[in-house]
């Protein structure tokens, strides 16, 4: 089983959120014995704002800007399962973070992380927390990924904290190995097929990579 770990917090291993990213992991380790394990820390990395060229939607997923962000999509379609993990910044996820989400959009043009399951973590100084888990869960769900559950809070909270992503850990792992369906995201996913068949039909000749994608899947 492999498991992307990706963080949007700048500050490595010291992050709290980092942190409850590990816990998960043992989790994932109580549940099974045969995991790879790869955490990604976006702050380590060069990865450059989208520039709305739409180069990755002609040619599916080229993009030409030079930076580390093709390793890391790569990575996210090898996964059976990803957890997004950012800490709060003025209510949302890091500007790190953001910005690899921003370079993948193919990925809910064509759900091109369908059959995957995920999770999202969260920590906030103190304020709000959930909107973060809700923005990571509406992503993944948007990219075909099936959302296992999110663990957030307030840092004064940690040590529960660090119970509760362990116990997803140990969810998510169990929902990868049983094949796990959750009928009510797949049948959003579906909706949203629907809704973006009409956009790939009307863009065939712009968009001939996620054209391309959509014919070989046979959904238009
Ligand atoms: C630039 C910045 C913005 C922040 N914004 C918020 C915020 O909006 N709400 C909040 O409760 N905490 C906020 N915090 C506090 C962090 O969310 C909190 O310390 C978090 O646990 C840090 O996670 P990390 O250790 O994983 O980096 C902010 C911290 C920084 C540096």
């Amino acid at each position: 089983m492999k498991i992307l770990c990706i963080s949007g917090s700048p500050r490595g291993k010291r992050s709290n959120t980092f942190k409850l990213m590990e816990e998960a992991a043992s989790g994932i380790a109580a549940v099974e014995r045969d995991v790879s394990v790869e955490y990604v820390h976006l702050a380590n990395l060069k990865v450059e704002f989208c520039t709305g060229c739409d180069t990755c939607h002609r040619k599916l997923l080229f993009c030409p800007l030079k930076d580390d962000v093709a390793p890391v999509l790569h990575s996210m379609r090898e996964a059976d399962a990803i957890i997004l993990a950012s800490p709060v910044y003025i209510n949302h996820v890091t500007a790190q973070l953001k910005a690899l989400l921003d370079r993948s959009s193919p990925f809910i043009h064509c759900q091109m992380l369908a059959g995957k399951h995920g999770a999202s973590l969260a920590t906030s100084g103190g304020g709000p927390h959930a909107m973060v888990l809700d923005y990571l869960k509406e992503y993944l769900v948007s990219c075909g990924v099936q959302y296992v559950g999110g663990v957030s809070g307030p840092v004064s909270r940690f040590d529960s904290m660090k119970e509760e992503a362990k116990a997803l850990g140990a969810d998510l792992a169990k929902a990868v190995k049983g094949h796990i369906a959750y009928p009510d995201q797949l049948s959003a996913m579906e909706k949203r097929r629907e809704f973006f068949k009409g956009v790939i039909a009307s863009r065939k000749e712009e968009w001939k990579g996620e054209y391309e994608y959509w014919k070989e899947k046979g959904w238009i």
